[in-house]
């Protein structure tokens, strides 16, 4: 089983040369090249996080991996190759910019594909390397190897969404940036943040998948105790649109301007709601009340009531003689 993981490993690492080899230095990749180039993806990003593009064709990979002398059930057991009619097998990544996934230690573990585009493609838009013997989604995060002697000497990460998102902040200076490979964020990727720092931003996607797992994340982070804030976005944003469009200036603004977790939570509750309409409004403060009375600390507590009153418009005594009813109810 040790000798299975590190064959595993190894194989990884010759397909991402693979897929780098023909991103960079063949005609096949000219086009994901360009892709990538246009996105403000440099060779330099291209080097350091090992880009690749895996090639129209359905056997490719396939034969250059046995042509290595691989065998065909660790190619399977690698997750890179799908099974088709009659036995047969062909490349699982095909036409795809190909994002390499390193545990901490810098090997190779799965891989994340992004279709083209611009071309009449069809699938997902990302691909990913199914859960195999090295590679576990809930357990890792991207760019953990580059990221972590900057985490530690930060005391602080940015956990973002995306592979392009940690890219283009790596490339703005904020090395201390990886990513939840999507938008689950799960308690042992908070372990493993634990591990390196106290303090986490959470720089998700401003929509509304990014904000579901955004308040997932907070809590899960929150629990570990780990002290965390919400970078917040302009809605339809994320960290690689906004980095590569205004610069790491103003990027540097927002992560400045982070919001707590109560703070997050009350705009959410109040995000896109009538504030008027008393059906709507009473909805509203009920949801504030019922979470400012989980706050423990009496100056915390009253110094939140403040802001949702005024948030909300509401009579701040009122307001707070509510919570604290709601808060005794809950001893
Ligand atoms: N993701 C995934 N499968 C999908 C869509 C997304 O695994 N079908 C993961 C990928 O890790 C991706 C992340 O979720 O990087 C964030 O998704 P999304 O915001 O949709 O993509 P972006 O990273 O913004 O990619 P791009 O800018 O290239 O559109
Ligand atoms: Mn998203
Ligand atoms: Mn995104
Ligand atoms: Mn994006
Ligand atoms: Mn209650």
């Amino acid at each position: 089983v040790y000798k299975e993981r590190e064959e595993l490993f190894s194989l990884n690492k010759l397909a991402a040369r693979f897929y780098n080899y023909l991103l960079t230095e063949t005609n096949m990749g000219e086009k994901a090249l360009k892709y990538l180039n246009d996105r403000g993806f440099t060779k330099k990003d291209i080097n350091k996080f090992n880009l690749g593009y895996a090639a129209d064709e359905w056997q490719l990979l396939l034969n250059f991996l046995k042509k290595k002398n691989f065998s065909l059930h660790l190619i399977k057991k690698a997750g890179l190759i799908s099974e088709g009619k009659n036995n047969s097998y062909y490349d699982k990544f095909r036409n795809r910019v190909m994002f390499p996934i390193f545990n901490n230690r810098g090997e190779v573990i799965a891989f994340g594909g992004r279709i083209l585009e611009s071309e009449d493609n069809y699938g997902p838009k990302y691909l990913n390397s199914p859960e195999t013997k090295i590679f576990s989604k809930k357990k890792n995060l991207y760019g953990l190897h580059l990221a972590k002697d900057s985490i530690r000497k930060a005391n602080s990460c940015i956990i973002m969404e995306g592979y392009t998102d940690v890219i283009q902040a790596h490339k703005n200076g904020f090395e201390n940036s990886i990513a939840s490979l999507g938008t689950a964020f799960t308690e042992e990727q908070a372990k493993l943040i634990k591990r390196y720092a106290e303090n986490a931003y959470i720089a998700y996607d401003a929509d509304t998948a990014g904000n579901k797992a955004t308040l997932r994340g907070l809590d899960i982070l929150n629990e570990l105790g780990i002290n965390v804030k919400v970078i917040e976005l302009e809605e339809g944003s994320d960290p690689d649109q906004l980095l590569k469009q205004e610069g790491p200036n103003v990027f540097n603004d927002y992560l400045e301007k982070a919001v707590s977790l109560i703070d997050f939570k009350i705009n959410m509750i109040v995000k896109d709601k009538n504030l008027s309409e008393p059906g709507s409004r009473k909805k509203i403060l009920r949801s504030i009340i019922e979470l400012l009375s989980e706050v423990e600390d009496d100056l915390e507590r009253e110094i939140y009531i403040e802001r949702a009153a005024l948030k909300t418009n509401f009579k701040e005594n009122v307001l707070a003689q509510e919570v604290e009813k709601e808060f005794k109810k809950n001893r």
